[in-house]
């Protein structure tokens, strides 16, 4: 008879991208408090916030409440063990805590590649406090990524003409994995519109918002308490 031996398997070691991500998520730890609604972004680096404040509330045995941005992160929450409610059901939130695409020094905040930014607007915006986990890479002196537009189909052309009216230089619908228009979880449609060096955030966050057919944007000008951001060697919070 032979006998079969498996090696044991290698731990999985994360790439730097993931440990940068993991020290910023671990350092926001610090701002929740028992009996807390805490409102949990959606994207790579939230994903890490919320399994950490699952163990994190399980080892100090902490009542929390949350509410999730996306359908994924309410299922990831729920996975962890968190107690998911829905947005319409809290009076307010203590605390939500999120990714960001690109950061500024000022705290301004390109949000949206995974496709949540409308929610994670509602959300964010209605915590007493918003705290942003991002890694080194995120940071800029100014914001100049392709802002993410979310809209309803039927205007698609009117939004195309008036993202490029405001100064777009580019505006690309974003496609799925299937080539067909991505849709959010409110059944939307997104453009991803290139303005390049973006100098005033807060005025242009306003024009996007008050475009007809636009649901929201992916400029977040508002609210932030404070960034922390994820390093090789641990967080810095600015
Ligand atoms: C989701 O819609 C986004 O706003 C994310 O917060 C953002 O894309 C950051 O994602 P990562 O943490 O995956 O980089």
């Amino acid at each position: 008879m032979v006998s079969q031996t498996h090696a044991p398997r290698k731990p999985e070691i994360p790439s730097a991208s993931e440990l940068k991500k993991r020290h910023a998520a671990q350092a926001a730890i610090v701002h929740v408090k028992d009996h807390m609604t805490v409102g949990l972004g959606t994207g790579t680096t939230s994903a890490f916030f919320i399994s950490l404040l699952a163990s994190h509330a399980r080892e100090k045995g902490l009542t929390l409440r949350c509410v999730a941005t996306s359908d994924a992160s309410a299922y990831l929450a729920r996975a962890s063990g968190l107690t998911v409610v829905n947005f319409e059901d809290v009076k307010s939130i203590d605390l939500a805590v999120d990714g960001a695409d690109q950061v500024d020094g000022r705290k301004n905040l390109i949000k949206g590649y995974g496709g949540a930014l409308a929610r994670e607007k509602v959300v964010e915006y209605a915590a007493r406090k918003f705290v942003v986990i991002a890694d080194d890479s995120k940071l800029c002196a100014h914001l100049d990524k392709p802002v993410p537009v979310e809209f309803i189909p039927f205007a698609k052309a009117a939004v195309q003409n008036s993202l490029s009216a405001l100064g777009a230089k580019s505006v690309r619908l974003r496609l799925g994995s299937d080539s067909e228009p991505y849709r959010t979880d409110n059944g939307l449609w997104i453009f991803d519109a290139d303005f390049g060096k973006i100098t005033g955030p807060a005025k242009l966050e306003g024009l996007l918002g008050a475009i007809p057919g636009v649901l929201a944007c992916g400029l977040f000008s508002q609210n932030v308490h404070s960034v922390i951001i994820g390093t090789q060697k641990g967080a810095k919070e600015i």
